[in-house]
């Protein structure tokens, strides 16, 4: 019988699936669709004492990837606590107020927490992953250079400081949210150590879009006549968030982690938990999607886990990490491509690698052909490329 209960540092969750601090959770009606679809905790938009200034949300697409988000809207304190309320009362969900103190001043930090604390939530997420924000060291008694400019989560001996000084402040359990501009796993160690009691990440990394090459290299989006350096998000980051998830929990064995980051699908979500997941974050996928596609992921989930006799995640969490090893103890054997003529269609793709002289194209078959086979280093990008799938790689 699957159970998809999951208890997170100490939030009793009737499942691993929040919705992630962005848009999707700056307003109740929204936050009304996430319970309705069946997610067991939010993480509300990001808040401030003072929001230090005024950003509209704008996004730039590109199809299939993922978007860039430049900007966003942000909650004063008691908008947010207005939220967390109102959240608290009309709602089974559990609430995580995504934060950010005010710069280098650790005593704001502990007041906002206490605010957020005191409206219901039942967790606090300390936004480290912003680039918004400076903190100066100096101010809070840390041997550490003395501006670090925008990204507290890039700094394992600040990030725990400011943990510390919430989890002491307040008595709901504190997350910090990781930005993969950082060494992750380091920052998460930090946090621990100063009584962080679960992560969560990855956060955006940083990046630029493209520009319009026939308007001077203006801004593509089409409301604005400049642009700032934009976090990315979506399908482009997973790689990197399982990467960042995975050295978290190799990092911090016992540390709960809400894996997200280009999650897309009820698969992708298994992957995440196999790499060390505690619970789930969605942003991307249900901006693009809307809430309908949380009821398949679970539904793909549960049928997966019964079908592989899984009851509840703790069977198959963590179990990816016995199979990374570093690039030297990588364990090969020795495969050769195969077509199947029967499904080669001939389209040459296979054929046409720019690095690759094993395939040649047989004029008369109208097939590809496997003609220099030692020249083969099994490197697979036949095999992936192949949509039709002919190519088999078999040992010998
Ligand atoms: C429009 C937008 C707004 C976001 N706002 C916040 C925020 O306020 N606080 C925060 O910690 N993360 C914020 N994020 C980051 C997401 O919570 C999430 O960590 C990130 O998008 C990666 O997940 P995804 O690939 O599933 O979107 C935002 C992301 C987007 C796209």
């Amino acid at each position: 019988m699957v159970n998809l209960n999951v208890n997170f540092a100490g939030l009793e969750l009737k499942n691993p699936f929040i919705a992630a601090s962005s848009e999707l959770t700056d307003e109740f009606d929204k936050i009304r669709w996430a319970e309705d679809f069946g997610a067991s905790a939010i993480c509300t938009k990001l808040a401030f004492l003072e929001v230090p200034f005024y950003a509209r949300p704008y996004h730039i697409f590109e199809k299939g990837g993922g978007f860039y988000s430049p900007s966003g809207h942000r909650l004063g304190v008691e908008e947010a606590q207005e939220l967390i309320r109102k959240t608290k009362e009309q709602t089974d969900l559990k609430v995580i107020a995504n934060m950010m103190g005010p710069g280098e001043n650790l005593d704001g930090w502990v007041k906002l927490a206490q605010m957020l604390e005191e409206a219901g939530s039942d967790m606090v997420e300390l936004n480290m992953s912003c680039p918004n924000v400076g903190l100066m060291a100096k101010k809070m008694n840390v041997d550490v250079t003395d501006e670090l400019g925008a990204h507290l989560g890039k700094n394992p001996t600040l990030a725990r400081e400011v943990c510390r000084a919430i989890s002491d402040g307040i008595t709901i359990p504190v997350m910090a949210k990781m930005t993969p501009e950082g060494p992750c796993d380091v920052v998460a160690e930090g946090c621990q150590q100063g009584g962080a009691a679960a992560v969560s990440g990855i956060n955006c990394p940083m990046s630029l879009p493209g520009c319009d090459i026939y308007d001077g290299g203006k801004p593509l989006y089409p409301s604005t006549h400049n642009q700032s350096f934009a976090g990315i998000c979506g399908p482009w980051i997973r790689p990197l968030a399982f990467r960042h998830v995975a050295q978290m929990r190799m990092k911090c064995p016992d540390l709960p982690i809400a894996g997200g980051g280009g999650i897309s699908n009820w698969q992708q979500s298994v992957q995440m938990v196999m790499y060390g997941a505690t619970v789930l974050t969605y942003c991307t996928l249900f901006y693009t999607d809307g809430y309908k596609a949380l009821p398949k992921i679970e539904k793909g989930m549960r049928e997966w886990m019964e079908e592989m006799g899984h009851e509840t995640l703790d069977d198959f969490r963590n179990i990816a990490l016995e199979h990374i090893v570093t690039p030297q103890k990588v364990d090969y054997f020795d495969a050769y491509p195969v077509i199947d003529e029967e499904k080669c269609n001939g389209c040459k793709v296979c054929v046409d690698l720019g690095h690759c002289e094993v395939m040649s194209f047989d004029e008369k078959s109208k097939k590809a052909h496997v003609q220099l086979k030692d020249k083969c280093y099994m490197c697979g990008v036949c095999y992936w490329l192949c949509k039709r799938k002919a190519i088999t790689m078999e040992a010998v």
